[in-house]
């Protein structure tokens, strides 16, 4: 199987969209490992329905069994089939937020494998925009796992060499989809209590969501530890430091006084010391997370000791970065 996996991968080289998606849905089907673009982050893709190839993305990505996977499906159509007792929002929730950055919690049927939910009773399930990761789930007619394409903790990636560069010859295949266009993962929102809340803040904003559901969704506490609900997560390999605005320069002349070589990641340039370097981030909010991930990569590569970062403004998008810088500096603390 593996030599045919890895024919499925060179022939999805160069190929129109349509033969992509048949590369996919073929090597899919073989019980292979597909990384994915979505509009979020690309995910690492595998057949919901097959609990050797669920296995193997748990081994690529060294992801502890108990934490759960978001299956993706086609259309909203295929709700029934991995969740009962759904509320009438969570239909109000898919039609107007699918396909799109949006996950949402719901009860489990019975016979959705206890490997893709890590035995909670809820299912997470999204339907997604980027054509492609929707043409292959068209095309697949069921669902599939998939989490974020990156090594256990590590950054998101939002771009197929992303993929490439960290989990190597662990993918059967790469579907190079461009740059996803949000960047930062979908919103998780849990419709499992009585009240509708935000499990993880998204791609999708909180204020977004208030339109639909007529009252802003507060954050919600998830029964278990889970990935990205950990302390520390979402951690370049650099260590990252987060200073108030007005800080920054300080802390950087401080740290380069040290000996370190920092890079200081804002949208305004700053007076810094020789040892430091700006990174330009993009100050409106939507073009902040379409960069974030991509641009902690690139600093990634580089031979910085430190970086140094602010919280943006925590509305609309915000929260969502807000969250993922808090937990990848707690992985240095
Ligand atoms: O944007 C996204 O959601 C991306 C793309 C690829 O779709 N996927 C993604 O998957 O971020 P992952 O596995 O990296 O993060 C999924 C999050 C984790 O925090 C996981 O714990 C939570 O969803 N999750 C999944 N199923 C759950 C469940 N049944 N109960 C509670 N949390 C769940
Ligand atoms: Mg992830």
């Amino acid at each position: 199987m593996c030599e045919t996996l890895s024919e499925a991968a060179k022939k999805a080289a160069e190929k129109s969209f349509e033969e992509v998606v048949e590369s996919a849905v073929r090597v899919l089907r073989q019980g292979g490992l597909v990384a994915l673009p979505t509009e979020t982050v690309y995910g690492l893709a595998a057949d919901a329905k097959n609990p050797a190839a669920v296995a193997k993305v748990f081994a690529a990505k060294g992801r502890p069994g108990n934490h759960p996977l978001i299956v993706h499906l086609g259309s909203a159509a295929e709700l029934e089939e991995w969740a009962q007792n759904i509320p009438e929002v969570a239909w109000k929730l898919a039609e107007a937020f699918w396909p799109g950055p949006l996950t949402l919690l719901l009860c489990r049927k019975p016979q959705v494998p206890d490997a893709i939910v890590g035995g909670q009773p809820t299912i997470a399930l999204r339907v997604p925009s980027h054509p492609l990761a929707l043409a292959v789930l068209q095309a697949f007619q069921s669902g599939l796992v998939a989490p974020s394409a990156n090594t256990f903790g590590r950054l998101s990636p939002t771009l197929a060499q992303h993929v490439q560069q960290d989990l190597q010859n662990k993918v059967d295949l790469v579907v190079d989809g461009g740059p996803c266009s949000i960047g930062i993962e979908s919103t998780i929102v849990d419709l499992s209590q009585n009240t509708p809340g935000i499990a993880r803040p998204g791609g999708l904003s909180a204020e977004a969501l208030a339109k639909v559901l007529g009252f802003f969704p507060q954050p919600c506490q998830r029964a278990t530890a889970t990935p990205g609900s950990l302390r520390a997560h979402y951690a370049p390999k650099t260590q990252l430091i987060l200073e108030k605005p007005e800080a920054l320069e300080a802390c950087a002349a401080q740290l380069c006084a040290q000996g370190k070589r920092v890079a200081v990641l804002h949208p305004h340039k700053m007076a810094l010391p020789e040892n430091a370097q700006w990174v330009c981030l993009p100050k409106d909010l939507s073009q902040f997370a379409h960069a974030f991930y991509s641009t902690l990569h690139a600093v990634d590569k580089q031979p910085f000791d430190v970086l140094l970062m602010s919280l943006p403004e925590a509305d609309g998008l915000g929260s969502a970065l807000c969250d993922r810088l808090v937990r990848a500096a707690n992985a240095f603390q």
